[in-house]
């Protein structure tokens, strides 16, 4: 007998059985049996009634065949490099004459007039489980800035009041979560009051999950009732969009376009009217900000032309030759690092749709805890899991027209993935330092710094009170003198 065939007995029951007990789930209990993961019912017996129609409802959800596809086609794939023709895309680089100075203005203006129309809405994209962090709930939750210890999700908060203060509107902002981190992150924002922003502009949804497989394709449980499973990756938000009704709101509410940023970036200049701007201007349906690679060998997805389409290369992906091309002038060819900043046109988002077809998705090998056979909860030492994830550069192949903007990484880029060592919580905090340090020395203050260029000291700037150097500028007291600690 074969795991896959459909009379197959496990240890405490059969299919048959359990079918004509559960009419209603038919259908879901054959396919678990025929794709070989009837295991997930080994503890049956021991459920109570709830576990189990709990867990009949979850595997109701799950498509095993699928999995199956995933776990054999993205897995058993040695990175190939990427195929086709590809050339560096055109940029639009940091203005650095009167005559790109003079672009940049009128994007910028194009962009206020944008957010003051109230065309553009914010996504956040928040349902990562924040693995490498190491924490137990959402990353944006996590204390981050420098003296005042404000979370991410708070500093986020505080500039969309900001920019909104600013501007005199009210911006959108939704939030998308995993099934795991929706409650905590919904609670969490209601408890602080939602920053001082308007309940009703922030809206939370779920993106899809998928169930975590072990190395040889088996799901993985987290308890005798329960499938270990993973959020669908940034790239889930393309459907999550359309079934949670996020698409449909937005149309409702008059927005055109999108700001799509990642929860963990520290930097993130929120609904940057220069970005809105240049995506505006150009009619543009999907757009980028990129970042000079700090090597060759970074670990950065580099944003390409294929075949005269857009496209994120991964670095696994890029070949070598093509990894260290260099210009005429010395500088790397393929140099545009994608830092997940995006605007994307409401218009896109329903052509895609519209096309159904699906985006790919990619296999991550983890490190998962399970509940093993003996019953016992294993924290792996090595990585034992395959999750699946989409992402949502993937949907550049359909792009017809797409902005792709540089902006300097210490002014927009600095993501916290790691508890320690770089893109930490420590290199973050130093990186907003940094910054604040910067906007204060060219508003002419003295501010130390190390051999490193880090400044020396803690600088703590809340957006409400500067979003930027220019305000900065404009309301510091100019007999402010750094003592080593200084909160705005
Ligand atoms: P990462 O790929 O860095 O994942 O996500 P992560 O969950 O934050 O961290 P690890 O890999 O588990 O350590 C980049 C951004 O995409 C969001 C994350 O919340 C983060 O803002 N994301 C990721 C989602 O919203 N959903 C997902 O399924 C994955």
């Amino acid at each position: 007998m074969t795991l896959s065939d459909s009379s197959i007995i496990n240890k405490n029951l059969d299919r048959i059985t359990l079918e004509a007990e559960f009419p209603a789930y038919k259908s879901s209990i054959k396919k678990a049996f025929e794709a070989g993961q009837a295991h997930i019912l080994d503890w049956w017996d021991e459920l109570t009634p709830t576990e189990k129609t709990n867990l009949l409802n979850r595997i109701s959800t799950i498509n095993f065949p699928l999995i199956k596809d995933l776990f054999n086609d993205t897995l058993l794939k040695v990175p190939q490099p990427a195929q086709g023709n590809i050339t560096p895309p055109q940029i639009i680089p940091i203005p650095k004459d009167d005559a790109e100075k003079k672009i940049a203005q009128r994007a910028r203006q194009i962009g206020e007039n944008s957010l003051q129309k109230g065309e553009t809405a914010i996504i956040t994209v928040a349902g990562g489980d924040g693995t490498r962090l190491g924490i137990n709930g959402p990353k944006g939750v996590f204390p981050i800035t420098p003296i005042a210890g404000k979370s991410i999700f708070q500093l986020h908060a505080e500039k969309i009041c900001a920019i909104q203060k600013r501007y005199n509107i009210q911006i959108p902002w939704y939030i998308m979560t995993s099934e795991n981190n929706f409650p905590a992150t919904q609670n969490y924002f209601q408890s602080h009051q939602f920053f001082g922003l308007d309940s009703r502009q922030v809206r939370f949804f779920n993106q899809g999950m998928l169930p975590v497989v072990d190395l040889q394709g088996n799901l993985l449980m987290d308890s005798k009732s329960t499938i270990v499973m993973s959020p669908n990756g940034h790239g889930g938000i393309i459907i999550a969009l359309r079934e949670k009704g996020i698409l449909d709101d937005m149309k409702m509410r008059g927005i055109k376009n999108i700001f799509y940023h990642q929860v963990d970036n520290v930097l993130i200049k929120i609904a940057d009217p220069l970005f809105i701007g240049y995506h505006v201007m150009d009619g543009a349906e999907m757009s980028l900000k990129v970042v000079k690679k700090s090597h060759p060998e970074e670990k950065v997805g580099v944003v390409v032309n294929v075949n005269g389409r857009l496209h994120v290369i991964e670095y696994s992906e890029l070949s070598k030759e093509d990894m260290y091309a260099k210009n005429k002038d010395g500088t790397l060819k393929y140099n545009a690092g994608n830092i997940a900043i995006h605007m994307i046109s409401i218009d896109f988002l329903e052509k895609i749709h519209q096309m159904g077809e699906a985006i790919p998705y990619h296999a991550a090998i983890k490190k998962v805890p399970f509940f093993a056979e003996d019953g016992s909860i294993v924290n792996p030492r090595k990585n034992n899991a395959v999750k699946f994830e989409s992402f949502i550069f993937d949907i550049l192949k359909y792009v017809r027209k797409g902005v792709i903007m540089e902006v300097i990484r210490e002014e927009e880029f600095s993501p916290v993935k790691n508890m320690e060592g770089e893109n930490s919580p420590a290199t973050s905090r130093q990186d907003m330092i940094n910054l604040f340090g910067r906007w204060l020395r060219n508003a002419g203050f003295s501010i130390p710094a190390d051999h490193q260029g880090n400044v020396i000291g803690l600088i703590e700037i809340n957006p409400c009170f500067a979003l930027d150097e220019e305000e900065l500028r404009n309301k510091v007291d100019k007999h402010l003198q750094f003592n080593g600690n200084l909160s705005l």
